[in-house]
């Protein structure tokens, strides 16, 4: 007798998948994903039409938010009670393909995961008093290691305010850079809301350069302040050994394996990627840091004073196009 072939989703199921997918963080919010279901095979796949060409020339930050998305898809299946598969593509188009397979009750820890997708969220603003303890920190960088994907703590903070400080006084008189943030900010209230880009509340007045997106009037302390702010926080680069697509995708899936960490643990974080785009910043924070790796996104987190909101989302809709999730948002 041979067993009978893995169940295909049904509606209901493909809305869990597509509500989750739809809430993972990506660069300005542009959500660069959409799914593509048959039977039991779900193709994450790259939405078209989204060019970040200051913030993201190379469609680096894209793949790592595909990589974000991944993670949330996989959490999603396992949260159904269904085994599944992950394989790379890396096709121009289909990103993964996640295959669907036979019942399996999900793990304690997978379950901690997925209900943290919900309540994840950029919060950019200072955090509350003291620094996470070690035992705390060292389980947040855990969650991210992998095949391929390196979490280091930062030492050398003053070289890292150094080069911080530098990409933040670039980017604030980078007048094309600047035109292309306020696109992707002024839109996400009153008439023109469509549901992505980065809402202003989102934005923390108190931002330092490295809690959130530079703009026109983002302050740059002095180097010595910055660094010392820089070590009331906790910090984490996540570094790959390639560079290439397929490490991009590694790297944003677990930046939100770590993510969705602090978060089950009651920490509030944010992601910056803006600074490394500028030519030969990864090097020098290679060689500065003296990294694992190629340096992908730093991630910040802590404790939080205060709660910080939801950013927008498209309807779900827009996740799987001409889906049975069409109706609904
Ligand atoms: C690949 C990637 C790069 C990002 N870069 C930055 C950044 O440089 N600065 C920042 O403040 N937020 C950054 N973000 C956070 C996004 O702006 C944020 O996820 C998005 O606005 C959705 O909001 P949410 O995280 O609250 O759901 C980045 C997110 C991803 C996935």
């Amino acid at each position: 007798m041979t067993a009978a072939a893995p169940a295909a989703l049904t509606t209901e199921q493909i809305g869990f998948l597509a509500r989750a997918v739809s809430r993972a963080p990506s660069v300005h919010n542009s959500q660069p994903w959409q799914l593509g279901v048959r039977g039991t095979e779900v193709d994450l796949l790259e939405r078209p039409g989204i060019e970040l060409c200051r913030q993201d020339p190379f469609g680096r930050d894209r793949m790592l938010s595909c990589g974000t998305a991944l993670t949330d898809l996989e959490l999603a299946v396992r949260a159904l009670g269904r085994d599944c598969h992950v394989e790379y593509r890396g096709r121009a188009d289909v990103v993964a393909t996640v295959t669907i397979g036979r019942p399996r009750p999900a793990s304690p820890r997978d379950f901690a995961l997925y209900h943290a997708i919900a309540r994840r969220r950029s919060h950019r603003r200072a955090f509350f008093g003291s620094r996470v303890p070690e035992g705390v920190r060292t389980a947040v960088a855990a969650s991210g290691e992998t095949t391929g994907v390196h979490v280091v703590e930062p030492g050398r903070l003053d070289k890292l305010a150094e080069l911080l400080g530098f990409a933040t006084r670039v980017l604030r008189e980078d007048r094309g850079y600047q035109r292309e943030l306020e696109l992707w900010t002024a839109h996400t209230h009153g008439w023109g809301a469509i549901g992505d880009g980065v809402p202003e509340d989102a934005m923390s007045p108190e931002a330092l350069p490295v809690a959130g997106l530079v703009r026109r009037d983002t302050p740059v302390p002095d180097d010595v302040v910055l660094a010392e702010r820089l070590a009331a926080e906790n910090l984490l680069v996540v570094c790959t050994d390639g560079d290439a697509p397929a490490d991009h995708l590694a790297a944003g899936a677990a930046l939100q394996r770590i993510w969705l960490t602090a978060t089950a643990k009651a920490l509030v974080g944010s992601v910056l990627t803006q600074p490394l785009h500028l030519t030969g910043f990864r090097a020098r924070l290679v060689s500065e840091l003296a990294l694992p790796g190629v340096p992908q996104a730093i991630f910040r987190f802590g404790y939080p004073a205060v709660p910080a909101a939801p950013s927008p989302r498209l309807p779900l809709g827009e996740v799987v196009p001409g889906g049975p999730t069409g109706g609904l948002r």
